[in-house]
């Protein structure tokens, strides 16, 4: 049954669709895996890149039967397999790849659906993914950056959420206060999660304030996160910080998964492929129990 992991934090720009394709991708070397872009600025869509890959007329036609806003009209959608653009024309690709499926964003009308979903409508994505969840391994949700009934009904659909920060001066206010937040939500629908993992990104050993704000999150941030009401009584730890490296964005703009783009045309950054393994195999440990 796929565990449905969130990376989630109400902050823009902290790393979170970054994130989360990575570890769909890894987690897609040897699982089946959804990887759902949920902000409507499609980040994790144009990463995939759809237009490359598929034929303008299916598209279109997919677009306008198999959008992620259709759940909030009661639809079942079908996933789209992305296998298949990993691998080259003989079948093979550099990195292993055993089945990844994408939902992607709706773009702009994302926004506009933010507004017309009513709050008794926040369970819909929870009562979709309840349909299809027995087909993946792995549900992964990129969630966008704000508060609203769009964003309640990812926390409503969660197992484990992921929350990145980035380990710059001042993130740990803003940190605090989503805690604060998401405790309120929980509390008024009583969900819960098996595991909340904190991730610091963006990290350079070499800046005071990098490693003051690390220390930060190790103590204080955690301590906070343990003494909340409802988020305290849930199981939670920190995983290792991902450094600020120039070829999580170098990939990004040529549209290749983190992964793919190390081994293709990067192979001296392999010890961040060491990194993001041992992330991945951290959260299937723990989300085994
Ligand atoms: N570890 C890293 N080192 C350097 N750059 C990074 C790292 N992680 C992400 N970035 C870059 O930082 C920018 C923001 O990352 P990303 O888009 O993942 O953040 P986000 O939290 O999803 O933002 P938004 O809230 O706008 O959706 C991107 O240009 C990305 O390539
Ligand atoms: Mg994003």
């Amino acid at each position: 049954m796929g565990e449905v992991i969130s990376v989630v934090n109400q902050k823009g720009g902290v790393g979170k669709s970054t994130m989360a394709s990575i570890l769909a991708r890894n987690l897609a070397k040897t699982h089946r895996v959804l990887l759902i872009d949920f902000d409507g600025q499609a980040t994790l869509t144009e990463l995939v890149d759809l237009p490359s890959h598929f034929d303008a007329d299916f598209l279109d036609e997919y677009r306008k039967t198999d959008s992620i806003s259709k759940i909030f009209e009661r639809e079942t959608i079908e996933p789209l397999d992305i296998t298949s653009i990993l691998k080259d024309e003989n079948g093979k690709s550099i990195v292993p790849i055993n089945e990844l499926h994408f939902i992607p964003s709706a773009g702009n009308s994302m926004s506009f659906i933010a507004e017309s979903v009513s709050a008794g409508k926040d369970l819909m994505l929870k009562k979709f993914l309840g349909k299809i969840k027995g087909d993946y391994d792995y549900i992964v949700i990129d969630a966008l950056p704000s508060v609203t009934t769009l964003f309640k009904n990812v926390l409503l659909a969660s197992d484990a959420l992921i929350i990145p920060i980035q380990t710059k001066t001042n993130a740990i206010a803003g940190a605090n206060s989503f805690l604060k937040i998401l405790d309120e939500v929980l509390g008024d629908y009583e969900n819960s999660y098996k595991h909340i993992f904190v991730l610091p990104t963006m990290y350079n050993k070499q800046r005071k304030d990098d490693n003051d704000t690390l220390a930060e999150i190790m103590t204080g941030y955690m301590k906070y996160l343990k003494a909340l009401t409802h988020l305290g009584k849930i199981p939670s730890s920190m995983l290792d910080a991902i450094p600020e490296r120039s070829v999580f964005s170098n990939a990004q703009s040529v549209r290749y998964f983190l992964q793919d783009y190390i081994e293709g045309f990067d192979t001296g950054k392999k010890d961040i492929l060491l990194l993001i393994e041992k992330m991945s195999n951290t959260i299937i440990s723990t989300l085994k129990g």
